[in-house]
């Protein structure tokens, strides 16, 4: 039996919001407006009507009416997201098994949320980690067109974005239930129905993979710290027997000296060459490295 599970990713499709747009609103005394609730993804509109304590929202699905006194019991966090639903405003934060706890958040300025994994945020808090950081490693790999790319590590798509985008097949490997069910709910991640996704660990996803499979790898591992299995030299090798002879291989690393210490890349870069990659380069507008695949 394998250990991972296809996942059918399903875009919600439900009407989100920052908490600050929500607190907002709550600011404003009374008026009728047309407000975007896709995140800026520009989806659909809904009616928002504001009658001195109740707040009336129609979406074209269902309406609801719901007091400030409610909406100010459960929107506290600015950054936090929440869906509508027809029950009312619901807190994107979920729980594991292991008490970690998930939650998608929008950082003051950005255009697209991050996903936080007990307070650690899986993407650069930049304006827009979508559209410029995951464009940015997957232009370090540059696929070509058709091929067949292993990515390990889904989150919320972002880099699987720019996989389909250039046309390739993407199995994507995710540890979490819960960053998956979190991504179902962001406009931005809806591209994932489309892409094949494994839930499972990939230090263990991987031994049921065949040799030889993939043309390319795409490796963007939470930081070492938090997940020092994915950059072990057992893990390498195995993405190194799934890999094609010369594919290549990006595999982000962060910014090794700023935080963590120049010793932390030169470890990587051993490992790496013990399990038969050739280093290609460091690419610095990514934060990763490109290696090839080599077979005798
Ligand atoms: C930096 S995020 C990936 C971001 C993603 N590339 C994107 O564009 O949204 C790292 C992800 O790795 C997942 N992860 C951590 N350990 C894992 C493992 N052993 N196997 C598979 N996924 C893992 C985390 O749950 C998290 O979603």
């Amino acid at each position: 039996m394998t250990p991972s599970r296809e996942f059918r990713f399903k875009y919600k499709n439900l009407p989100v919001f920052s908490g600050k747009m929500i607190l907002n609103l709550l600011n404003s005394s009374t008026g009728f407006f047309k407000i975007d609730s896709s995140l800026g993804a520009k989806l659909r509109e809904i009616s928002v009507r504001i009658l001195g304590d109740s707040i009336v929202f129609q979406t074209e699905n269902f309406e609801i009416d719901v007091s400030r006194e409610s909406i100010s019991q459960i929107v506290k966090n600015p950054r936090r997201i929440y869906g509508l639903t027809k029950s009312g405003f619901l807190p994107l934060v979920l729980m594991d098994r292991d008490n970690k706890y998930y939650q998608l958040t929008l950082f003051e300025g950005c255009l697209t949320p991050t996903i936080e994994i007990s307070g650690i945020h899986m993407h650069r808090t930049i304006v827009d980690p979508l559209f410029v950081d995951a464009k940015q490693k997957v232009l370090a790999l540059k696929p070509k067109p058709k091929s067949e790319v292993l990515e390990i590590c889904t989150g919320l798509g972002y880099s699987t974005y720019w996989l389909i985008r250039r046309k390739c097949h993407v199995i994507s490997i995710e540890k979490s239930r819960e960053v998956l069910e979190l991504a179902s709910w962001n406009p931005w991640s809806r591209h994932l129905k489309h892409v094949e996704i494994l839930l499972g660990d990939a230090t263990k996803v991987l031994q049921y993979l065949p040799d030889k499979r993939f043309s390319y790898v795409f490796h963007d591992p939470p930081r070492i710290s938090i997940a020092p299995e994915l950059y072990s030299s057992e893990f390498y090798s195995e993405i190194h027997r799934v890999m094609r002879p010369k594919g290549i291989l990006f595999h982000y690393v962060g910014e090794p000296g700023k935080k963590r210490g120049k010793r932390y890349l030169r470890g990587v870069l051993r490992r790496l060459e013990s399990a038969g990659f050739r280093i290609l380069r460091y690419d610095a507008r990514s934060r990763g490295i490109t290696a090839v695949c080599i077979k005798r």
